[in-house]
């Protein structure tokens, strides 16, 4: 990584100036940064924008702009960043920190001072960090297992059903239910019956309204968005107050009934820190509630969906990874919690997918005092970039000139060695990347296990990968043929596998 270069007088670490936001304040050479051609006066970089795809179009301009570009909307503009060297500059923690900004700071109204939408001055951060991040431990997680194994049973019965009818499932909307119910039974005790439903839990209608409203709110100029927005504005309202009230009862519910087996609601009620002996408030519980709701569920639904879009698009894939979990967890009806990072080429997939689709496909870091990025373009305090992951994960210096096509091989622990670190960075980085990584990894792992012991599946040879985009990226209207595979065969003995294993925990080990 380029040893870090400070200007003299570089400000003191602490809470950032209010109303920091367009980037001629933070960069004071940011006429050194290309920005698209046919650039429009008042508006911006407007032309050729389609602003139901925000993250797309910056792929297109990253593409032609390079590794470091700006893009104008209504007065504000912002800088991307995505060069490998330019990322891993931006992950040094002693410059650099999450920035709260844009999309993340849009959903302030619903998530307030939680986890994922903290400032990070702001007390409760640390707080809940402290008293939550147990409930992610190897313990925990273990006792998420049977939980998770129970959820993803409703999708297989689900999908027996489909697939003796002959249906096609419904790949994106299948996961988002699996998702849902494994954070609100492992984390809430809660069951949204989502498998039993025809349409979606009004829930995920409220989240889903809730993360498209605060997209959109990027996409007009902020002084006429109360105006532009008025009847979405309105609507807004109303899913946050279902939001609200959904967690409310969960939470009314568990104090009635008690407890919940050391779940993360009985941490979020019971737990004090262990230092200071502090609780979190009522208040901050409900954000903490929703923020995992969504946070949980969204994100790794996505994966999934994605993964699922790569196996069936390359069936040598498929076939080697399901005969992996042949070998792996041979007939056994429900593989142990240990079984699961034993499939390591089948975590080589879902890396995979998650470096050609990060399913949070940008995160902003913030510099902490004045500093020079990557020794070459001066910030001050405050100023800051998003990371623009899927063209991070597809810079060619690391990933090579092939970098878009679809490769679980280069998760390989000896390729995933050899590459530079802060290259690979689904989960975002340092103190605030993801708290939820491993249970991600760990139920994602374990349900494309499950599916692919249990069916071949067939691409709609019609279909073309189409994303949508809700501050989140989804494969849209993926849908997949079933057929159900013959039995497994007979289980291979542990001390077979050794040969076949490339080393390194694949849950605890992506080498950055
Ligand atoms: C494949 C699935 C997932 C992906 C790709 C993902 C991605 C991310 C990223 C990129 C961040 C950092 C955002 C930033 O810097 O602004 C983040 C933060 C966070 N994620 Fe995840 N996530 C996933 C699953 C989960 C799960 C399953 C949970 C909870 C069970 C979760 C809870 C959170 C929380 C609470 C934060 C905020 C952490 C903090 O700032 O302290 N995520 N996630």
């Amino acid at each position: 990584m380029a040893e870090t270069v400070t200007q003299p007088g570089a400000g003191a670490d602490g809470p950032l100036p209010k109303g920091f936001r367009g980037a001629e304040q933070g960069w004071p050479e940011l006429h050194r940064i290309p920005h698209p051609p046919r650039r429009l006066p008042l508006l911006g970089d407007v032309l050729g924008v389609d602003r139901r795809t925000p993250v797309q179009d910056s792929m297109r301009l990253a593409g032609q702009l390079g590794p470091v570009f700006r893009r104008k909307a209504f007065g504000n503009e912002f800088v991307f960043v995505w060069g490998a060297a330019l990322a891993a500059d931006m992950a040094d923690e002693s410059r650099f920190a999450k920035h709260v900004g844009l999309g993340v700071a849009n959903l302030r109204p619903v998530a307030g001072d939680g986890l994922f939408t903290a400032y990070n001055h702001e007390p409760n951060w640390q707080l809940a960090h402290d008293v939550l991040a147990p409930g992610f431990s190897r313990e925990a997680m273990e006792g998420y297992h049977a939980m998770m194994v129970s959820v993803a049973g409703r999708l297989t019965d689900h999908w027996d059903r489909e697939e003796a009818a002959g249906r096609w499932v419904d790949v994106p909307g299948d996961m988002t239910k699996l998702t849902l119910e494994t954070i609100a039974r492992t984390g809430f005790g809660h069951d949204f019956g989502s498998f039993e439903r025809d349409r979606p839990h009004p829930f995920v209608t409220a989240m889903i309204g809730t993360l498209t409203y605060a997209q959109r709110l990027n996409s007009v100029p902020s002084p006429l968005a109360p105006l532009l927005l008025r009847q979405a504005s309105r609507r807004n309202a109303a899913d946050i107050g279902f939001l609200n009230r959904t967690v409310d009862e969960l939470v009314a519910e568990r104090r009635r009934t008690g407890r919940g087996e050391g779940d993360l609601l009985d941490r979020m009620l019971e737990t004090a820190h262990p230092e200071t002996g502090e609780r979190l408030s009522a208040e901050n519980v409900r954000r903490q509630v929703i923020t995992f709701l969504v946070a949980g569920h969204e994100t790794t639904s996505g994966a999934l969906s994605f993964a699922l879009h790569y196996l069936a698009l390359h069936p040598g894939v498929a076939a080697r990874a399901a005969a992996e979990v042949d070998r792996v967890w041979g007939d056994t009806p429900a593989p142990g919690y240990d079984q699961v990072a034993k499939l390591r080429y089948l975590r080589r997939v879902l890396d995979e997918s998650l470096r050609l689709w990060p399913t949070a496909p940008a995160f902003a870091r913030e510099a902490r005092r004045d500093t020079v990025l990557a020794g070459d373009h001066p910030m001050r305090r405050g100023g800051w970039a998003l990371v623009l992951t899927p063209m991070l994960h597809r810079d060619p210096e690391v990933w090579g000139p092939d970098a878009d096509r679809f490769d679980p091989d280069r998760f390989e622990a000896k390729a995933a060695r050899g590459r530079a670190p802060h290259t690979f960075k689904p989960f975002g980085t340092g103190a605030r990347a993801c708290i939820g990584r491993q249970f991600a990894l760990h139920e994602a792992t374990l349900v494309l296990g499950l599916l692919l012991r249990r069916y071949d599946l067939t691409a709609d040879p019609g279909y073309r990968l189409t994303v949508t985009e809700r501050l989140t990226l989804m494969p849209e209207k993926l849908r997949l043929r079933l057929e159900r595979r013959r039995p497994a065969p007979a289980p291979v003995r542990v001390a077979d596998m050794s040969g076949s294993a490339d080393g390194g925990c694949p849950v605890h080990g992506t080498g950055d």
